[in-house]
């Protein structure tokens, strides 16, 4: 039986950090083993906010490098660069005539980066989810392993690949998120403000690429508060947020003792955070150890991008045939 189909991207608009890790490359390793994989670095949708071509080219570099330095194995999947890829901006421009302006305009994360640069509202920006849907459904992926931040996303890629199917016969698979625990994640930052981002927050955020000095600094001055003063008191949200970065790093014995202290109304904070800045390095040290030598032999990361290539352009191109012949654009037969 053929194996199922995955697909998942990272913009390349800056650090990984370990919300990109707990919420997406996470499953991506453990998907690698059953599922015919097609991972990459979404580097079109990165121009939305105009980087500078200085610091894109070496942003692609790395985020290739951190995703193998977190475990993908170029060999089990198609590891590749977005515009690598001719056939996901023309099934992207055939998309686009499925999605409709209000609710381009409704998607939250429009709003947001509307909201937040005002200077720069541009049609990228609005048609993001046709880009995304046209980079799932290119493959005809089934399962997309992604945050929580994600879902609305997924969602819409899901009624464009509905609209296409109705109006030009049965071609798209509905795309759905992923992730091994069931539930999305959401990895908060360490100011109890919002999550950890690539582009903010960048004190409140871990990044695979952190020194153990900053990663120790940054976790000691996580937001926390006073200690409960009744047993068994309900968490407040930062400190759920602390519990909940322990619980990904963290052994089982360790986090049941700061369970029971706090239950006991006996936990210490600074402690609780002197033992997670310990189990992060722990964590963090080899990825971004092992970051900085792959991204030093460029031959084999080009090597690896060619592969990749080949790999996503071999279904690519069957896909956007079939999608061209459906909408009757194949003139030459
Ligand atoms: P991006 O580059 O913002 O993030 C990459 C992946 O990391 C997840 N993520 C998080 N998960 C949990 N907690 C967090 N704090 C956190 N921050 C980021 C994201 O959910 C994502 O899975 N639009 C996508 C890139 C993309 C894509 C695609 C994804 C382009 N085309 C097709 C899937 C399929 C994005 O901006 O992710």
């Amino acid at each position: 039986m053929s194996k199922e189909i995955v697909v998942s991207g990272i913009r390349s608009t800056g650090f990984l950090h370990i919300g990109n890790y707990f919420g997406a490359i996470r499953n991506y390793i453990k998907m690698q083993e059953e599922y015919n994989c097609y991972f990459f670095v979404a580097d079109y949708h990165s121009l939305t906010t105009h980087p500078d071509p200085a610091s894109l080219k070496p942003n692609v570099y790395r985020v290739l490098a951190e995703n193998i330095a977190c475990g993908l194995d170029p060999e089990k999947v198609a590891l590749y660069v977005q515009s690598d890829i001719p056939e996901i901006p023309e099934l992207y421009l055939m998309l686009n005539m499925m999605a409709y302006k209000g609710e381009l305009e409704k998607t939250a994360s429009f709003k947001e980066k509307a909201r937040a640069n005002p200077d720069n509202v541009n049609a990228g920006l609005l048609t993001y989810p046709t880009l995304m849907s046209a980079d799932i459904l290119i493959h005809k992926g089934k399962y997309v392993p992604v945050g929580k931040d994600q879902e609305q996303h997924l969602e819409m890629a899901r009624n464009f690949a509905q609209r296409f199917n109705h109006r030009y016969g049965e071609m798209f698979p509905e795309p759905y998120p992923f992730n091994f625990g069931a539930e999305l994640v959401k990895i908060p930052s360490l100011d109890g403000k919002g999550k950890m981002s690539k582009s903010e927050n960048e004190n409140a955020t871990l990044y695979l690429s952190d020194s153990d000095e900053l990663i120790r600094k940054k976790v000691m001055k996580a937001v926390s508060g006073d200690a409960p003063t009744e047993p068994n008191s309900v968490k407040p949200d930062v400190i759920e947020n602390l519990f909940l970065l322990m619980k990904l790093v963290s052994e089982d014995d360790v986090i049941a003792k700061f369970e029971s202290d706090y239950n006991a109304c006996t936990i210490r904070y600074g402690d609780m955070k002197k033992q997670l800045a310990e189990d992060m390095v722990s964590f963090i040290a080899p990825i971004r150890e092992k970051t900085i030598a792959i991204q030093e032999d460029k031959d084999n990361l080009h090597k690896i991008m060619k592969i990749g290539k080949e790999k996503a352009r071999e279904s690519s191109v069957r896909t956007l045939e079939q999608a061209r012949k459906m909408m009757g654009i194949n003139f030459y037969c």
